[in-house]
């Protein structure tokens, strides 16, 4: 068996290790050996790649060395509340990665410097041929529109900049503009990437898809961020996927082509669960229609009713059946594990407990459910919002744990509301509702919540973990 077989199997090896690896990644339970299983997919990708390509190490190993302090600093120092803008970094990152890659070959190409390509197929002579060159440019527009897009998720979720959707007059007619730009110098560079016109229309294809990135993130905002981090994340699996065929990688097309499908998957589950299409996300501006209600003007009235963690722990005592709605207030105060801990207490007092899970709590897919796993809440008493709602009129109460949007009545009830049609966890149809967080202000998607002002709802004010902390003290002193 020669180098090139071996490669070639490896890759395989890896691809199926992948495709395992994320099927694993979709449960719970099996989801920490998912990613052991695809980390172990590139470990044998890598090591494949790099004894193939048999070239000079040091660089590579300098590489490894900057990237794996950056990497390790990073995630020990990033809180769990930041991973968003951080996986938005992770994003654009690969994007740029796979722009360079498309950047370099065309430059080695153009300028006749050295072999084309070191991929699988061993190409090192002729040149690259048409797919190559289309790969090329897809990989330096899909990364480029990654990269940018991406800085600017980053700095929307981090606070840097305005989280409300910038539209302006004319907007179409430029972005409209640009994609003639991008058709235009795709057409003169694949036709002859060996002119000189096709050299200068690459490099304004480069700065085009920079502009284009940032162009398609700022008209999204609010709530509707969720569905931009998905869809970057499924760009920079299409640019990986680009760079594969850029230079013949048959390890990097699949995994590219996984990150693609599984981001675009991802992205329509977040529409659904936010009752939108994906053209109305990325196009009309979230709450930026006439008359949709926001903070402030037009938004719910009356008196919202206080509730001491003393009386709470009375009402708690007595009840059969009580859910808890965590949101990204509970990633904020760290209080999972006295969540878990008032559950238990409950259990033991004779209550059925149940936590319920909207799909975009908190500021990343799956936010609630990583948190809520680290305090060993048992897998089965997770419930999805689907299957909560049409029991929930029997639960005793609703313990909503620094959750704002995703329980907000407004979303069903206010055809005028920024977030309408944005499916909800019906906590206000619970028996009574408690809704623990440190003040009246609204949440990620500046819309008021009426829930707070409910016959039947009653606000303990604090940080969630306090809160908590002190009913349980109550159990416990009982
Ligand atoms: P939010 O609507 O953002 O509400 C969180 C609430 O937590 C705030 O109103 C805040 O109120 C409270 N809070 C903050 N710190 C707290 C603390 N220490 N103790 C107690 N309460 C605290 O959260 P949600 O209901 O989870 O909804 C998620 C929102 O984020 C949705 O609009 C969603 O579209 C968006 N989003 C989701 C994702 C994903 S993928 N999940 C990604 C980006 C954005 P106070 O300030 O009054 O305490």
């Amino acid at each position: 068996m020669d180098i090139n077989t071996i490669t070639i199997l490896a890759y395989m090896v890896s691809a199926v290790l992948f495709i395992f690896g994320l099927k694993m990644l979709s449960k719970a339970t099996t989801a920490v050996r998912g990613n052991l299983v695809s980390s172990l997919g590139m470990l044998i990708a890598i090591v494949a790649t790099l004894i193939h390509a048999g070239m000079d190490y040091q660089w590579i190993i300098v590489g490894v060395l900057i990237g794996g302090i950056v990497g390790t600093v990073a995630a020990l120092r990033v809180p769990m509340t930041s991973m968003p803008e951080f996986v938005a970094l992770f994003n654009g990152t690969g994007g740029l990665a796979s722009m360079l890659v498309g950047w370099s070959e065309y430059y080695h190409f153009y300028h006749k410097i050295g072999p084309y390509t070191v991929g699988t197929a061993g190409i090192d002579a002729g040149g690259p041929n048409v797919v190559n060159i289309i790969a090329i440019y897809l990989a330096v527009l899909i990364g480029g529109v990654t990269f940018t897009g991406s800085c600017i998720a980053y700095a929307k979720l981090a606070g840097k900049m305005n989280t409300k959707p910038i539209l302006f007059s004319g907007q179409q007619v430029v972005n409209g503009l640009i994609l003639v730009a991008v058709i235009v110098c795709g057409a003169v560079f694949i036709y002859d990437p060996e002119a000189s016109l096709a050299q200068l229309l690459f490099y304004v294809a480069v700065v085009v898809s920079l502009v284009l990135g940032v162009m398609v993130t700022i008209p999204i905002g609010g709530a509707d961020m969720p569905v931009v981090i998905s869809l970057l994340n499924s760009y920079s699996g299409l640019a990986a996927c680009a760079a594969g065929f850029v230079i013949d990688n048959t390890v990097l097309i699949v995994s590219g082509s996984l990150v693609g499908a599984s981001g675009i998957v991802l992205t329509t589950i977040m529409c659904k669960a936010m009752n939108r299409s994906l053209a109305n996300v990325l196009f009309s501006g979230f709450g930026s229609s006439e008359g949709a209600t926001g903070a402030g003007g037009g938004g719910p009235q009356g008196e919202a009713k206080a509730i001491s963690a003393e009386d709470a722990y009375y009402v708690l005592e007595a009840a059969s059946s009580v859910v808890f709605v965590p949101g990204y207030g509970m990633a904020v105060a760290q209080a999972q594990h006295v969540v878990r801990e008032l559950g238990e207490l409950l259990e033991e007092n004779g209550a059925e407990v149940k936590y319920a899970v909207h799909p975009v709590a908190g500021r990343m897919p799956g936010h609630m459910n990583v948190l809520l796993a680290e305090a060993n809440v048992p897998y089965e008493q997770l419930v999805e919002m689907d299957d909560i709602n049409p029991v929930i009129e029997s639960i005793d109460v609703a313990i909503v744990i620094g959750a704002n949007d995703v329980v907000n009545p407004a979303a069903r009830d206010d055809p005028d509301s920024a977030i309408a049609g944005m499916p909800i966890i019906n906590v206000d149809h619970a028996r009574s509702c408690f809704v623990l967080k440190r003040s009246m202000r609204s949440g990620f998607a500046g819309v008021e919540n009426p829930l707070f002002f409910k016959e039947n709802t009653r606000m303990l004010f604090g940080d969630a973990k306090e809160s908590i902390t002190a009913i349980v003290n109550e159990f416990k002193g009982a």
